[in-house]
């Protein structure tokens, strides 16, 4: 905190951030991913520290420098990611999703690289669906009292506007605080900037203006610390 200015509200506390976006093989060489950056996630793990935590990074396929001070833990498929995230959520007193877990893989990884066909015929590619990490963690509980934090990035469409998509998914995921974007344009992704609203299962809706990622990060930060047990 030498030269910080961010209170240290989170000394002695241990958070966990998932950052990036996952992979799933389809062979050895080839995957489906998403265009999750790994920003924001980042920006959070840095800004914990900057607030006295300890911090477990659960990083998926992200490029960035490591952040000072910060346990990164790497992984590249959803299931590697769920297993270090549980893992991790025991002792933690928050867990922050800022990951996009592929919702989607392969029933079959080939061992082989897989070849054309002569042909001219393409594979079908059979996806099941993996399992929901927020859900679980906010099931399980594995520590009483930590908070939760989920991301969504929402569009809107028929069934609802984003914030009435971002209270149906907060209420589905059973997390504490969902930390809801509107992604129509694909703006955010790879960008130092984001907008949100923070929506709290006890009823809050914290609007985040157009800023910094860190900015952000600092306001969910705020929104976790009053939220903490003494
Ligand atoms: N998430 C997760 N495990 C998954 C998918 C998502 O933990 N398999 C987390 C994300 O890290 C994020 C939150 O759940 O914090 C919401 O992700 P989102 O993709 O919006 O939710 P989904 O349940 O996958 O819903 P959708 O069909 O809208 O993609
Ligand atoms: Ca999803």
């Amino acid at each position: 905190l030498a030269r910080g200015t961010a209170a240290p509200d989170l000394a002695g506390r241990r958070v966990v951030v998932s950052a990036g976006g996952t992979r799933e093989y389809l062979d050895p060489v080839r995957f489906l991913g998403n265009r999750s950056s790994g920003l924001q996630g980042y920006a959070l793990a840095r800004a914990a520290a900057a607030r006295g935590a300890e911090v477990t990074l659960v990083s998926a396929n992200v490029t960035l420098p490591d952040p000072a001070g910060v346990k990164v833990v790497r992984v590249e498929t959803t299931a590697q990611l769920r297993q270090e995230v549980v893992a991790a959520a025991v002792a933690a007193d928050a867990v922050v999703m800022a990951a996009a877990p592929a919702d989607f893989r392969p029933t079959e990884v080939s061992d082989a690289k897989i070849k054309k066909a002569a042909d001219g015929s393409a594979p079908a590619i059979e996806l099941a669906q993996n399992p929901d990490i927020l859900h679980e963690i906010s099931t399980d509980r594995a520590r009483p009292g930590a908070v939760i934090v989920g991301f969504a990035a929402e569009t809107g469409d028929a069934t609802g506007s984003v914030l009435e998509l971002g209270r149906a998914k907060l209420a589905r995921k059973g997390c504490d605080l969902l930390v809801v974007n509107d992604v129509s344009g694909g703006a955010v992704f790879g960008s130092p900037d984001n907008e949100a609203v923070i929506l709290g299962a006890d009823g809050a809706a914290v609007d985040v203006p157009y800023g910094s990622k860190t900015a952000l990060a600092h306001r969910i930060w705020d929104e976790v610390a009053g939220r903490l047990p003494d």
